[in-house]
């Protein structure tokens, strides 16, 4: 199904396109919006950013734009192979431009007014912005108060645009700790989708969950998440499990009880 790419209005919905997770955010993100994907590495940020800028080519007509500080292009289109999307097709059929730079370097081009990121958007028409990930732009300064007006400016930059925007940010905790506030990126966002490892009979599922999208409701549970070679599947809620967010859960009794009847 593609829809047309043309004219999103303000308030109106962009579908990320993954099964499950558009139902979480109540239809999608925010137009002209940035939402934020945290978790922990491997728990899934690059498969769900990249899955965000394929779908939307595929499904909705969508031109993308992939920034990485962090990988060479021929790494996410490898990855990206392995959840069957074929990023390098949607380059050739330019639908796709991914720029690979640093932090300090794009920041500067983003202020730039005919710059390679202006220049990126309108070659394409880009609809959908991936960032991997705003963690690398602690290179440029430690001063906490200093970081959080280059994120600002860096989400202004992004939103001159017509586009709608996703990136990353790592999470320095495996499980357990919640980090919330680094450098008040969650503030400025608009949405918060949160992913995590966790501990199930002796093996690492992966939890999400949407912890905040501005101006609307939205799905408060934490469901499964599963990377596969078709893209990300977002389950059902974990059922009759507690603590979910310290990363151990632990069965409520009412299962328990019922778990030791069966037996
Ligand atoms: N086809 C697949 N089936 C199952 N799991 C997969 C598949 N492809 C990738 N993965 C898993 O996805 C994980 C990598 O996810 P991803 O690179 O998106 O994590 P990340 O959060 O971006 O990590 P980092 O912070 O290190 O960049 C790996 O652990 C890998 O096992
Ligand atoms: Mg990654």
């Amino acid at each position: 199904m593609v829809d047309s790419a043309a004219g999103r209005t303000n308030g109106e919905r962009v579908p990320t396109g993954i099964v499950g997770l558009d139902e979480m955010l109540g239809g999608g993100l925010l137009y002209n919006s940035v939402a934020v994907i945290k978790g922990a590495p491997g728990t899934g940020k690059s498969c769900l950013g990249m899955e965000f800028i394929a779908k939307g080519i595929l499904n909705y007509g969508e031109p993308g734009l992939i920034i990485t500080f962090e990988e060479f292009p021929r790494q996410i289109y490898r990855d990206a192979i392995s959840i069957g999307f074929d990023l390098r097709a949607f380059e050739h059929g330019q639908q796709l431009r991914t720029i690979f730079t640093t932090p300090a370097v794009f920041l500067r081009e983003i202020q730039q007014p005919g710059g390679i990121f202006d220049r990126t958007i309108e070659e394409i028409s880009a609809k959908r912005v991936f960032v991997d990930s705003m963690t690398q732009l602690e290179r440029i300064t430690q001063d906490p108060v200093q970081l959080r007006e280059i994120m600002y400016t860096f989400l202004n930059g992004l939103l001159r645009y017509d586009i709608t925007a996703l990136v990353t940010q790592e999470d320095a905790f495996i499980t357990g700790n919640m980090s919330v506030a680094e450098a008040g990126l969650s503030y400025i966002v608009d949405t918060i989708i949160q992913l995590r490892y966790v501990e199930i009979s002796s093996s690492m599922d992966r939890a999400i969950l949407v912890l905040k999208h501005r101006a609307s409701n939205h799905d408060k549970s934490i469901r499964r998440m599963l990377i596969t070679s078709a893209g990300i599947e977002v389950k059902t809620a974990f059922e009759g499990r507690e603590g979910i967010l310290s990363g151990n859960p632990y069965m409520t009794r009412r299962v328990k009880k019922a778990e030791e009847f069966l037996k």
